[in-house]
């Protein structure tokens, strides 16, 4: 079995959806995954410390491959294969409200949106976890200072010893990996990843509603509701 995995650049439910991806690989030894990972998944995927993860789902070869955003033209070739059946299913898992947006609305201009649109063209049955479906959802924040806490040492430990150059007097999540080796050098706990209540707001419910009712696209609530017997 053969399948895409669409990834956008949200947090939430971001490392249950990886668990899902681990999850069927594991189940399913022939199963084939190929990531398409917005430009914004690129850097959120990043920030939560997720990207070996990926290469361990998506290991280079063919069906195989994880194409970022960012080296895909402007008109998506790969999004070509949907209509050659390469593959069994399509999965968005997490789908941002933008995404879910310009997929409610037709709009395919973005890696994973396009990939929606040419699934459907091709009648490639596509499965979406929209975040923000309704109510308010609880998710897992990067890494931030916490300034009542920071001490302002002269010599700041996660500052000197982070490989990737991000700690300034803030954590700059575009430098960000996600290594979370900061967390553990600062004595005085500044550095956390805390959780963020968000609400959902209507529009984006609404957009859910809509995409619930599109032709070849199935809504699931979340990444663990996905159901086995699908493979
Ligand atoms: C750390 C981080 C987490 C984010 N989490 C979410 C999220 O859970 N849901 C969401 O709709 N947008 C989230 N965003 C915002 C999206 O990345 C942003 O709207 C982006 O334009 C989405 O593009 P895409 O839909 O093409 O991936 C997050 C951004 C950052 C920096």
């Amino acid at each position: 079995m053969k399948i895409a995995w669409g990834i956008t650049g949200a947090g939430h439910f971001l490392r249950e959806s990886v668990d899902l991806l681990k999850d069927l690989k594991q189940k399913n030894n022939h199963l084939k995954v190929t990531t398409f990972l917005s430009r914004a998944g690129e850097e959120v995927v990043r920030m939560y410390g997720l990207e070996d993860e990926l290469k361990t789902i998506s290991n280079g070869e063919y069906l195989e491959e994880l194409f970022p955003e960012s080296g895909q033209g402007a008109s998506v070739p790969k999004a070509g294969r949907f209509l050659l059946h390469k593959y069994d299913f399509l999965i968005v898992t997490p789908a941002t409200s933008n995404s879910v947006a310009k997929i409610a609305h037709g709009i395919a201009d973005t890696l994973v949106t396009n990939a929606v649109a040419q699934a459907v063209k091709g009648s490639v049955p596509v499965y979406i976890v929209p975040v923000d479906i309704a109510g308010t959802i609880e998710s897992q924040m990067p890494y931030f200072i916490d300034r009542e806490i920071c001490m302002k040492c002269e010599f700041c430990p996660p500052q000197e010893q982070c490989k990737k150059n991000a700690i300034t007097d803030q954590v700059q999540l575009l430098e960000c990996s996600g290594c979370g080796e900061c967390v553990k050098l600062c004595s005085y706990g500044a550095i956390q990843g805390g959780m963020a209540k968000i609400k959902v707001r209507d529009v984006d419910s609404g957009n859910v509603q809509i995409l619930n009712k599109l032709e070849g696209i199935t809504v699931i609530d979340k990444p663990q509701s996905f159901p086995d017997s699908i493979l």
